[in-house]
């Protein structure tokens, strides 16, 4: 794991950025796996500021994202259909029928998922996916005891997510208990896994993913086993964290050509 300590969320979310964006402009076509969440936002402005000012074009790139909730319609103000739209793929270049988001309303999910692994598959795979973690671990929508090679599948969601994403509902009792998200074992066959965090309330989520044992009780701690996981976080994410100077040192002394 590299783990990456920035003096706050928005320098962090440029390193992001900027990791992302290199994917992008090196592989014609390049596979971007997309998260939802607040985390990422300062990642997708960054990304829309490099399309408008320097040309960073995303015409070859084909994206899938993590998750949605089931039971909403693409169109539906809370889905994730419709915050990716206005966050990200209404402001670049980006072919509509390259962007993949699981289906909320699919007939047979357990067919609607077996096609989203083909899809992601004969896509050539994940070149870099984005990631946020829940204050409980989770990463996409795959909470604790989630399998850690689990593939793209239905996924209730607990009280404490349920609790976290109120707000986009206007109360709890509003968050659907149920969504399709990409399994565990989905997200660590990307090449590279970015998993980003801010704030205090991630900095014990972080320390048990990154410093604590791989567990399917924190589903991000399987981070562990990547070859190339990057974890970007601001100062308050990373508070909890034992080895924080080492990490300081780290990125510190990182030779050039290494350097993201
Ligand atoms: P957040 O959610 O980015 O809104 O904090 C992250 C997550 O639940 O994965």
């Amino acid at each position: 794991m590299e783990i990456i300590i920035q003096p706050d969320s928005q320098t962090a979310s440029h390193v992001a950025a900027r990791i992302v964006a290199r994917v992008v402009r090196e592989k014609t076509h390049a596979v971007l796996g997309l998260a939802t969440g607040n985390t990422p936002l300062q990642v997708y402005k960054e990304l829309i500021r490099m399309h408008r000012g320097e040309g960073l074009s995303f015409a070859h790139t084909t994206t899938f994202n993590l998750d949605e909730y089931i039971g909403l319609s693409p169109d539906h103000p809370s889905s994730y259909h419709v915050f990716m739209n206005r966050h990200l793929f209404d402001h670049i270049d980006v072919p509509r029928e390259r962007i993949h988001i699981p289906d909320g309303l699919a007939a047979d999910i357990p067919a609607f998922c077996r096609g989203y692994e083909e899809d992601i598959r004969s896509s050539g795979g994940i070149d870099v996916q984005v990631l946020g973690i829940g204050t409980d671990g989770h990463i996409g929508f795959n909470e604790p005891s989630s399998s850690l090679a689990s593939r793209t599948r239905i996924k209730t969601l607990t009280d404490q997510t349920r609790k976290d994403n109120a707000v986009s509902f206007g109360g709890e009792d509003n968050v659907p208990c149920h969504s399709i998200t990409m399994g565990v074992g989905t997200i660590m066959d990307s090449r590279m896994c970015l998993l980003l965090a801010f704030g205090k309330k991630k900095a014990r989520a972080v320390a048990a993913a990154c410093e604590g044992p791989i567990t399917a009780m924190v589903p991000a701690s399987v981070l562990q086993m990547h070859p190339r996981a990057v974890i970007i976080l601001d100062r308050d994410a990373a508070s909890a964290l034992k080895k924080t100077d080492y990490y300081e040192w780290i990125y510190a002394h990182k030779p050039d050509w290494q350097k993201h």
